[in-house]
């Protein structure tokens, strides 16, 4: 950096809590209907875009189900990585834990060899163009059997499919994490990270059953885990990552508004959060658009927002050895202000 160039406003940072279907841009999703013949029932991307109000997180995912009908080749896969990890690079991003629906994919006849040669054609093009890294990350539906789940567990691990790890997403409330605990014993047993949506739109006991039956390592969300003290004791004293993602939370109605959003009590409390966005397309925000609009709500100086930004490396499912060259990056952003 030469004297004149002025640092850059926004800290590197890993994003944690993403889901590829959620990356679905309108226009791709048009694109991708046409080369494949799937009828939306839509007639142009503006209106789908505007159907993107949501009452709560069922809502949302019955539209996002639906329109993830559109990927269908190996090539689809590929331009939505590619797609995503070009617009998160340019935000800053220099590490992504993407969450794929394999369930969703498979269940309507799309091979799995398709859905993996076209994650790792983009994630490749990720790195090499935008020099940011991909891991990839096999989430399980908790509102399908946990069977199911195992069944394609198996297909990954027979297939050799470069998941690094295994996730728990779909609807919460109604549907308990505890069945899907052999298929993340056999995930583990494997060598495969772990994580689990909850206390999203559930209670604060769900943080707890997802580490103590899943062994998970981290919790997505967990924004409901401040409702209960001693939740909130245990993650702090074991330093558990959350992956919170506060514009999601506003647009599926967890919280009435993001003024309201639990973001600066859990900071507060010694939580060990990060700040990732669930689904950019869907919500209308990337990490470093909501990384801006949390920092302008919640006056979060430059120390705040780098805590931040290290959160979500040292919460990543990278080696030691990489999450330190991004910590260090981190620190220098840190120090240059
Ligand atoms: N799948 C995609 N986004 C999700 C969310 N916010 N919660 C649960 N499952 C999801
Ligand atoms: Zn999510």
């Amino acid at each position: 950096m030469t004297a004149t160039t002025p640092p850059p406003a926004r800290p590197p940072r890993a994003e944690l809590h993403l889901h590829l279907e959620g990356t679905l841009e309108p226009e791709l999703a048009f694109a991708l209907a046409e080369r494949n013949r799937v009828a939306l029932p839509y007639r142009d991307p503006g209106e789908l875009r505007a159907a993107y109000a949501f009452g709560d997180l069922q809502s949302f995912l019955d539209l996002y189900h639906a329109t993830s009908q559109v990927l269908r080749t190996a090539d689809d896969f590929a331009d939505l990585t590619r797609a995503y990890l070009r617009r998160a690079a340019a935000g800053g991003v220099r590490h992504a834990e993407i969450m794929v629906d394999l369930q969703t994919h498979l269940e309507r006849g799309v091979a799995l060899e398709d859905v993996v040669a076209g994650l790792a054609e983009g994630v490749a093009d990720g790195e090499a163009s935008h020099g940011v890294s991909g891991l990839l990350i096999l989430a399980f539906l908790r509102h399908r059997p946990a069977a199911e789940a195992e069944a394609v567990l198996d297909a990954v691990l027979a297939a050799g499919a470069p998941f690094a790890a295994v996730g728990l997403a779909s609807t919460e409330v109604g549907f308990a994490a505890t069945p899907f605990a052999r298929a993340f014993e056999r995930a583990a047993a494997h060598g495969l990270r772990r994580t689990a949506h909850a206390a999203e739109e559930g209670p604060a006991s769900n943080a707890v059953e997802v580490l103590d039956v899943l062994g998970v390592e981290r919790v997505d969300h967990g924004i409901r885990a401040m409702e209960d003290e001693a939740v909130v004791a245990r993650l702090v004293a074991e330093r558990v990552p959350l992956t919170v993602c506060p514009w999601s939370n506003v647009r599926l109605r967890a919280v009435p508004s993001l003024a309201a959003h639990p973001l600066p009590a859990m900071m507060a409390a010694g939580l060990n959060v990060s700040i990732n966005s669930d689904d950019p397309s869907y919500f209308g925000a990337y990490v470093d658009e909501v990384d801006d609009a949390v920092t302008a709500a919640f006056a979060l100086t430059r120390d705040q927002r780098a805590d931040l930004a290290a959160a979500s490396f040292a919460g990543s499912f990278l080696p030691p050895e990489q999450i330190a060259r991004h910590l260090a990056a981190v620190d220098a952003w840190r120090a240059a202000g």
